[in-house]
């Protein structure tokens, strides 16, 4: 636990924030830095995802969602959806056997529904197998956008205000936020986006209304436990006043 020590760098555990958001971005510049193919940038992508996932968790982070796919990715090259969908199932059944040592609970959010029946099946297998987990949450955005999950909570409370159980003058915020993926979780954080982009790219766009941003200059796959280190210390020196003073 030497991380621990380093007073200097590991903020106290009292300031650490109990959702992380990370959109991995910057795969594909990293591998054309090489001379690769976009999809090389990926699998060092979900490489580095598999050890910041369980750094956090070691870090007690309480609940950690990720971006793998968005509603838009669909738009990019044919061969380049298939090289994330088989980085999925690969990460999926490898982490079949790999839960097992982990106290990690994971969950799928997005629109399943258009992906692979297989890859539907191993989601389905990796949440129920982990369910009973007590440690981290980890949450994977697979076909996920912000306002596809607004949209589909809205649609639910219209139905039931169409149906006359709910008076629209008595619908609440926690009306909407009760009906999105995250609804049982803690309230998003920090936002961490590295690559040297600032946009949020329809990532929980609910949940990161207080959320404190850390945009980092360094590629996914290059990205490191000390620069997790390096976000969460930034965090632990942001004064949060959620429109107060
Ligand atoms: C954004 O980088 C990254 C993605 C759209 C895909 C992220 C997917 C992974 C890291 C693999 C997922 C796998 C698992 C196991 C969760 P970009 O391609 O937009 O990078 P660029 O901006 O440099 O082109």
């Amino acid at each position: 636990m030497g991380l621990f020590r380093k007073k200097t760098v590991t903020p106290e555990p009292s300031v650490l924030p109990q959702h992380v958001g990370i959109i991995m971005d910057g795969n594909g510049r990293w591998a054309k830095k090489r001379g690769l193919p976009r999809k090389a940038g990926h699998a060092a992508g979900a490489q580095t995802f598999r050890t910041i996932a369980k750094y956090c968790e070691k870090r007690g982070i309480a609940c950690l969602t990720v971006y793998a796919f968005s509603t838009e990715n669909w738009r990019r090259p044919a061969d380049e959806v298939t090289a994330i969908m088989n980085l999925l199932r690969d990460y999926l059944k490898e982490s079949l056997s790999d839960f097992k040592q982990e106290n990690i609970r994971v969950r799928f959010i997005g629109d399943r529904t258009p992906l692979a029946d297989d890859l539907q099946r191993l989601m389905q297998e990796a949440e129920e197998s982990t369910a009973h987990k007590t440690g981290m949450q980890l949450n994977i955005a697979v076909n996920y956008g912000g306002r596809e999950e607004i949209l589909h909570s809205v649609r639910r409370l219209a139905k039931r205000v169409a149906d006359g159980e709910l008076s629209p003058d008595a619908l609440r915020e926690e009306d909407i936020g009760g009906g999105l993926y995250t609804a049982d979780q803690p309230e998003l954080d920090l936002i961490l986006r590295p690559s040297g982009e600032y946009r949020l790219s329809n990532f929980l766009l609910w949940q990161s209304a207080y959320a404190e941003y850390v945009f980092m200059d360094v590629l996914w796959p290059d990205f490191k436990p000390h620069d997790l280190d390096r976000a969460l210390e930034e965090y632990a020196g942001r004064h949060r006043r959620f429109g107060g003073v």
